[in-house]
């Protein structure tokens, strides 16, 4: 048993992170038996998971989409706010059931959650029939936990700054665009933030590494890759070699994969070299994620995020006047212990100022551990919530003012699989990062298409392939 520590896990040592080749283990012992896998959170976790299905497949396993139906239920979890934390919770009670019935059913819990002294104990104390719990460092090892596993809990979690893998397997979710790890860990410790604490230190590959995985994915017939990590920009800096994510962006680009997007991007670490190297190549899609968390300078600085409100805008509009066509969505966090009233319309002020395409917007949650979660917060929660919905509303006007000045044009689309919106219907996304749903074109899903928008509403727009006769 190893149970995570994460006074540990906040500790940055100048010890280089080694590169281990992953373990890739085939077994047929479970051949015939099925997995069920959920995943919650970030885009991490979702590659994350395309690790873990191609570790089960490794053993036999085939997926069935059936909680119900399965022999191994495995939740790939995340930390970042307490509302996740209920549902992994919530979850566990409807299988615990479950696991009555079916005394040899495998439940694994991995991901963020697991790295948490608190989540930890809980599972070992009052969800005994979990089987297996591991962390974010060692998922490489499920395999070997799996196959090694008796009737007793196995607790198997790190709070080590981490390594990085190599010659991992995936089982990717699409054949057409694919995740690509640049970096992992983060090294900013945003106070309200326990990313630096459940994924380590930052680490970032080598770059031969990665250049070589969107190689062969561009072979494989990938129209696009997104570059992945929770800092992407601060790329190399953990390096002894001289390369940034500038130098990165610009030799993927030369790969001549059609379609490159990263996510996320941290303001500090924007640089012109990036803005000028996402100008200049086609393939660079114009759009960046650029969370803002607030508008005011005295929260930010209580956040730790090392930028003013101004130097946010000057970095926006720089972004917005170099790159043609860019779309910018952004994070909002609102209800930082003591935001003020005029706090809050600060940000309200930089929203109007920088009319993004989209924000994911969130109430602050405490996460212990934390510098900002020793805060004491005077703010009640109904004025938070109040704030949540205020923002939420002049956010959707500007989504909807954005997607409206698509109306009647025609755009290029990735299309990426069935539309939710009806038969005969596919979707998929513009170099802006629109998602749109598209009648008459289920022949091209994986292509990139020319699509004339149609109708325009807050969240997708609507299009038709566009047929071009010649004659
Ligand atoms: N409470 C609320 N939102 C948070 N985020 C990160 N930590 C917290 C927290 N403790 C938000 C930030 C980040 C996004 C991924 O989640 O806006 O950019
Ligand atoms: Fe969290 Fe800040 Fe790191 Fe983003 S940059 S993962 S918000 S600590």
């Amino acid at each position: 048993m190893n149970l995570p520590n994460l006074n540990q896990a906040k500790i940055r040592t100048n010890k280089k992170p080694a590169t281990i080749n992953a373990k890739n283990i085939k077994s047929t012992k479970y051949q015939g038996k099925k997995f069920f896998l959920k995943t919650y959170g970030c885009q991490m976790n979702v590659h994350d998971s395309e690790e873990i299905k191609r570790i089960l497949i490794n053993l036999g396993f085939n997926e069935t989409t059936n909680y119900e139906d399965a022999d191994l239920i495995a939740l790939n979890t995340c930390a970042i706010r307490e509302n996740a934390h209920d549902k992994v919770f919530g979850f566990l009670g409807r299988v615990k059931h479950l696991k009555k019935a079916k005394p040899d059913l495998i439940v694994c819990v991995g991901g963020c959650m697991s790295e948490l002294d608190s989540v930890a104990n809980t599972l070992k104390e009052k969800y005994p029939f979990v089987d297996i719990v591991f962390g974010t460092h060692n998922i490489n090892d499920l395999g070997r936990l799996i196959l090694e596993h008796e009737d007793k809990q196995e607790i198997e979690v790190y709070s080590n700054e981490g390594d990085i893998y190599e010659n991992i397997e995936y089982e990717r979710d699409s054949k057409y665009s694919a995740w690509v790890n640049i970096m992992y860990g983060c090294d900013k410790f945003c106070t309200y933030c326990i990313v630096p604490y459940t994924r380590g230190k930052q680490r970032s590959r080598k770059m031969a590494d990665i250049l070589k995985e969107i190689e062969e994915l561009k072979q494989a017939g990938y129209q696009e890759v997104t570059m992945l990590g929770q800092n992407v920009n601060a790329y190399g800096k953990d390096l002894a070699e001289n390369y940034d994510f500038a130098t990165l962006l610009e030799n993927v680009a030369k790969i001549g994969i059609p379609r490159i997007r990263f996510v996320t991007s941290h303001p500090w670490d924007f640089t012109d070299e990036m803005i000028d190297i996402i100008a200049k190549y086609e393939n660079i899609m114009p759009y960046i994620h650029l969370p803002l968390q607030s508008g005011s300078s005295k929260i930010l600085r209580l956040m730790g995020r090392r930028y003013t409100k101004e130097e946010y805008l000057t970095l926006f509009h720089k972004i917005k006047e170099r790159i043609p066509n860019v779309s910018i969505t952004t994070d909002i966090i609102v209800g930082f212990p003591n935001e003020t009233d005029e706090d809050f319309n600060e940000t309200l002020d930089v929203v109007n100022t920088c009319q993004f395409d989209g924000a994911f917007t969130f109430i602050y949650s405490p996460r212990e551990g934390t510098p900002a979660a020793k805060i004491k917060d005077t703010i009640p929660m109904n004025i938070k919530e109040e704030r949540l919905q205020k923002l939420n509303k002049v956010i959707n006007d500007y989504s909807l003012m954005h997607n409206q000045e698509y109306l009647g044009k025609t755009v290029k689309v990735l299309v990426t699989g069935p539309s939710e919106k009806g038969e005969n219907m596919v979707c998929g996304y513009t170099e802006t990062m629109k998602l749109v749903n598209i009648k008459n074109a289920c022949e091209d899903i994986g292509k990139i298409i020319d699509v004339k928008i149609t109708d325009a509403k807050s969240f997708s727009l609507d299009g038709e392939k566009e047929i071009f006769i010649n004659n």
